[in-house]
C-alpha cells in the first residue's frame, strides 16, 4: 500500500468519525457578521491555519479548494462570494465528500445567506485536478499538500499553477519543520497522513512554489504547531514543528527572481526628505515600507548607515515594494 492509500484510508475514518484531536490548529473559530459554524463543521477542522483573507477575495472571485475536509473554509469562502458554484471542492475521499455535503445542509439550516449549491462539490485529486487551465482567480489547501513526497508535492503545485488564472493566487496553510527529520519518521505513512512527518523547512516549501513558476510569494503567518518527542514518536531529540500561511501568486516571474515577502521592512532616515533606489524604490523618511527579500538584500549591499532593514516577522499583509 502507498502512501497516498494510507493518506486515503485515514481521511474515510476522519470523515466517518470525527476526530477533534486530528490536527491541532492554533487558530481561532472565524466570527463574521451573520457566519455560523455548524459544531460539526469545527469538530472536522483538520486544518492547520487559516487560508480565508479577505483581502484576497474582492470581486467575486471564481474559487477552489483541494481536499474539503468537513467543509469549514469553503463555508467561509462562500460567505464572500455567495454565488451558485462559486467555489469548486475537490477531494479524492468519498467519505469526505459526502461528510461535507451533510455538513452543508447543516450550514444552510444556520445561515440564511448560504445555500448548499454554492459549493459544487467534484471528486478528484490533487495530482490531476478536474478543472480546467486558466479558470481559477484563488485556489486555496489546507494541510494537505505538506503530506505529499516532492514528486507527488510538485504535481500538486503544478496542478495549481495550471488552473489559476494570470496573476490568480495559490493560499495555503502547512505545517514547517526546520529540522531534519529521520527517515524511520519520513517513511511512517500513517505520521506523514497525520500532517507530522512530511513537512519540509521553508526555504524549501517556497522554493517548490517558485521552481513552479509562482513570481511572487507572501509568507503571512507562522506559528507554533505540534512537538514530535522521543517518549512518543520514534526520534531521537525533540522536534518542533510550526505552522505557515503562505499565498503562492501567479505574477510572471521577475527576470532577478522571484519577490518572497517574509515581513520585513526598510525604514529610511536620513537627512533627505526620502531615498530612491533609482530600481522603482522611493523610501519616504521614517515611513517603514514592506520589502521582499531580494529588495532586502539589494538595499542592504548599499552599505549605508541610514537606511534600517527589519527582520523577517513571517507576518506579510500587503503593500511594498514590488
Ligand atoms: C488534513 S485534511 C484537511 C482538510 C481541510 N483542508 C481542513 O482544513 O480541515 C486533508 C484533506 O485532503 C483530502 N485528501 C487527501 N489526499 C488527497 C488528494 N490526493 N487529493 C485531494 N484531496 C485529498 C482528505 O480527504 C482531507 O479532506
Amino acid at each position: 500500500m502507498s502512501y497516498l492509500d494510507a493518506t486515503n484510508d485515514l481521511y474515510k475514518e476522519a470523515a466517518l468519525t470525527p476526530d477533534v484531536g486530528l490536527c491541532c490548529t492554533t487558530n481561532p473559530i472565524w466570527e463574521l457578521p451573520g457566519l455560523k459554524i455548524p459544531r460539526i463543521m469545527q469538530e472536522m477542522n483538520y486544518g492547520c491555519g487559516s487560508t480565508v483573507n479577505a483581502r484576497d477575495l474582492t470581486n467575486n472571485p471564481k474559487m477552489l479548494y483541494v481536499g474539503v475536509g468537513g467543509g469549514m473554509e469553503l463555508l467561509q469562502f462562500s460567505y464572500f462570494n455567495r454565488q451558485k458554484g462559486g467555489v469548486i471542492g475537490v477531494d479524492v475521499v468519498d467519505e469526505m465528500l459526502e461528510a461535507s455535503r451533510k455538513n452543508f445542509i447543516e450550514a444552510e439550516a444556520q445561515n440564511d445567506w448560504f445555500k448548499s449549491d454554492f459549493v459544487d462539490l467534484k471528486k478528484g485529486d490533487a495530482l490531476n485536478l478536474p478543472v480546467d487551465d486558466n479558470s481559477i482567480d484563488v485556489a486555496a489547501q489546507n494541510c494537505l499538500f505538506n503530506i505529499f513526497k516532492a514528486e507527488d508535492l510538485k504535481k500538486a503545485i503544478d496542478e495549481m499553477y495550471r488552473v489559476l488564472k494570470p496573476h490568480g493566487r495559490l493560499v495555503m496553510s502547512d505545517p514547517t519543520c526546520e529540522q531534519p527529520m529521520n527517515d524511520t519518521l519520513r517513511n511512517d505513512d500513517r505520521l506523514r497522513a497525520l500532517c507530522l512527518s512530511g513537512s519540509l523547512p521553508i526555504a524549501e516549501y517556497v522554493k517548490a512554489l517558485t521552481d513552479a513558476g509562482f513570481g511572487t510569494i507572501e509568507i503571512r503567518a507562522r506559528k507554533p504547531y505540534r512537538i514530535l518527542d522521543p517518549k512518543n514518536y520514534p526520534t531521537d531529540e525533540l522536534i518542533y514543528i510550526e505552522s505557515i500561511e503562505v499565498a503562492a501568486i501567479k505574477d510572471p516571474m521577475p527576470e532577478d527572481g522571484p519577490c518572497i515577502f517574509t515581513g520585513k521592512a526598510a525604514i529610511y532616515f536620513g537627512s533627505e526628505d526620502y531615498f530612491d533606489d533609482k530600481k522603482g524604490h522611493i523610501l519616504l523618511k521614517n515611513q517603514p515600507i514592506a520589502i521582499c527579500d531580494k529588495t532586502a538584500g539589494a538595499l542592504a549591499d548599499l552599505g549605508r548607515d541610514d537606511i534600517f532593514i527589519s527582520e523577517s516577522t513571517y507576518h506579510y499583509d500587503g503593500g511594498g515594494c514590488c
